[in-house]
């Protein structure tokens, strides 16, 4: 296993001076068996089905919110917020669970750091199969306009898991490696401005894609 990925993460707190707020795992258990060889061919290692993303900051406190991307309560919680009751006191973790540490309502859960997207849109953002889904605007317009889109989309639910987790309307939301601008449609659905730099023109022409393709929906073209 290559342990480039960690060297890095070393590199961007020792000699870039990041601090890592957090990391998180992308959960996609829809990824193909990599690398095919060990995988697949050998049989000696099983399928990778997480991308790690480290959160960074220079500064050890930076804007966060976490009641910004609350999600829907799990059922246990639904019955408990609706029972009122529930056995308080230390559990074997020795944490002590006060009567009423859990009862009152805050309109959704604290999410967890590991992050599942909706299949759809794993099946859309990570596999071959991806360039195939008929409905999306950004594949839809690429393949009438005859553009190659980009091989290495994020999922934009998880850009803009982090932009409205980070970042208010009107902030500046920045990609220095944009791609097929994910980052910018994400920022600019959610109101907020964003700069994105993109090295090759050919991806960067690609992205007004997905702003004209948006255009299109609304204008019911
Ligand atoms: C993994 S892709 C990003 C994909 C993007 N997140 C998306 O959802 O479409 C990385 C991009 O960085 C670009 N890139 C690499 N080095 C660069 C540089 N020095 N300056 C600007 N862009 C660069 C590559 O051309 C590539 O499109």
């Amino acid at each position: 296993m290559s342990i480039l990925p960690l060297k890095s993460l070393l590199a961007f707190k020792e000699r870039a001076d990041l601090n890592l707020c957090q990391e998180f795992i992308c959960f996609n258990p829809a990824r193909l068996p990599t690398p095919a060889q060990w995988v697949t061919v050998e049989r000696i290692r099983v399928k990778e089905a997480f991308t790690r993303v480290w959160w960074m900051s220079p500064t050890t406190k930076p804007k966060a919110d976490n009641r910004h991307v609350l999600t829907k309560y799990s059922k246990s919680m639904k019955r408990l917020l609706e029972k009122g009751t529930y056995n308080s006191g230390r559990r074997p973790s020795q944490h002590r669970i006060g009567q009423k540490s859990f009862l009152t309502h805050h309109k959704g859960a604290i999410p967890p750091n590991v992050l599942v997207p909706p299949l759809q849109e794993m099946l859309v953002e990570v596999l071959p199969i991806s360039n195939t889904r008929s409905d999306d605007p950004y594949q839809i317009y690429c393949r009438k306009h005859g553009i190659d889109p980009h091989p290495a989309r994020m999922p934009m639910r998880l850009v803009e898991f982090f932009i409205e987790f980070l970042t208010d309307p009107g902030d500046l939301v920045l990609d220095p490696f944009a791609g097929s601008n994910t980052t910018g449609f994400a920022a600019e659905s959610l109101g907020r401005h964003w700069l994105s730099i993109e090295s090759q023109e050919q991806y960067v022409n690609a992205s007004r894609a997905r702003f004209q393709a948006a255009d299109s929906n609304v204008q019911g073209k």
